[in-house]
């Protein structure tokens, strides 16, 4: 089955009105490459005039509330995000798993808010090194997903992450023999969990993809595309990533 990559930044806390001058030279990369999906989740109060400056460009937000709307100070809710010119948005990152104490179930809710929305949901997963360490990634990763998966999960909506923990932000990467076993292990699961269905649904990697390992990370077995923090806060570092992506 052939599956649209898809890469996908994540600035998290960074960036100002300022930086959403980089946008303009990676939406010219994502009209260059027609054949695959480039999207950048934003940081919430960026989003209305990223996606303004860039409408072309799938812009999102990093996280929203699993709730429609209530009494939750301080959150989004994924129509608001949508208001604003969000297409999608990542869920249950690591770094809110571990900061904010995100459970799968939680994950779970807030990747099914994005459906009741009708946007696109990035569903993340990933083990830390002593989980590796100690041969439990397989376990915790399918786990982790099967306890994360929004009910009805399907490709035109949902794609997942694999970010191992260890990675992001450490200059370090799995080998690809390790993503492709990894990736082969979340696509296993997907069947299971959704049926043939799950063929469809896109398994990006994350975790230090930059412009020199994106050719291997990207054509490794199963991987559909990238999830990219750092190099994706300039268009200089992104763009080759999109390059690699559309295999050239
Ligand atoms: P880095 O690319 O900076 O390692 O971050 C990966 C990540 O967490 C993307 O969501």
């Amino acid at each position: 089955m052939t599956r649209r990559k898809l890469v996908a930044g994540n600035w998290k806390m960074n960036g100002d009105r300022a930086a959403l001058a980089e946008l303009d030279g990676i939406a010219a990369a994502a009209a260059a490459h027609p054949a695959i999906d480039v999207a950048i989740a934003l940081p919430a109060t960026l989003i209305a005039a990223g996606a303004e400056r860039v409408p072309a460009l799938a812009i999102g937000a990093q996280d929203v509330h699993a709730a429609d709307k209530g009494a939750f100070t301080g959150c989004i809710s994924a129509n608001m995000a949508k208001e604003a010119g969000a297409r999608f948005s990542i869920v249950g990152h690591s770094e809110r798993r571990a900061d904010q104490k995100e459970s799968d179930v939680l994950v779970k809710a807030k990747a099914e808010a994005l459906h009741r929305a009708g946007m696109q949901a990035i569903v993340c997963v990933g083990e830390t090194l002593e989980q590796r360490d100690a041969g439990e990634a397989e376990r915790v990763v399918t786990q982790q997903l099967e306890g994360s998966l929004p009910d009805g999960a399907a490709a035109d909506w949902c794609a997942i992450a694999y970010e191992p923990v260890w990675a992001i932000g450490t200059g370090r990467t799995p080998t690809i023999e390790d993503v492709a076993a990894m990736h082969g292990a979340i696509r296993a699961k997907l069947r299971d969990l959704v049926g043939e269905g799950g063929d469809a649904i896109r398994l990006l990697y994350g975790g230090s993809v930059t412009a020199e390992n994106a050719p291997a990370l990207l054509h490794a077995s199963d991987v559909d595309g990238a999830l990219v923090g750092g190099a994706s806060l300039t268009a200089a570092k992104f763009v080759p990533i999109v390059a690699a992506a559309a295999g050239n």
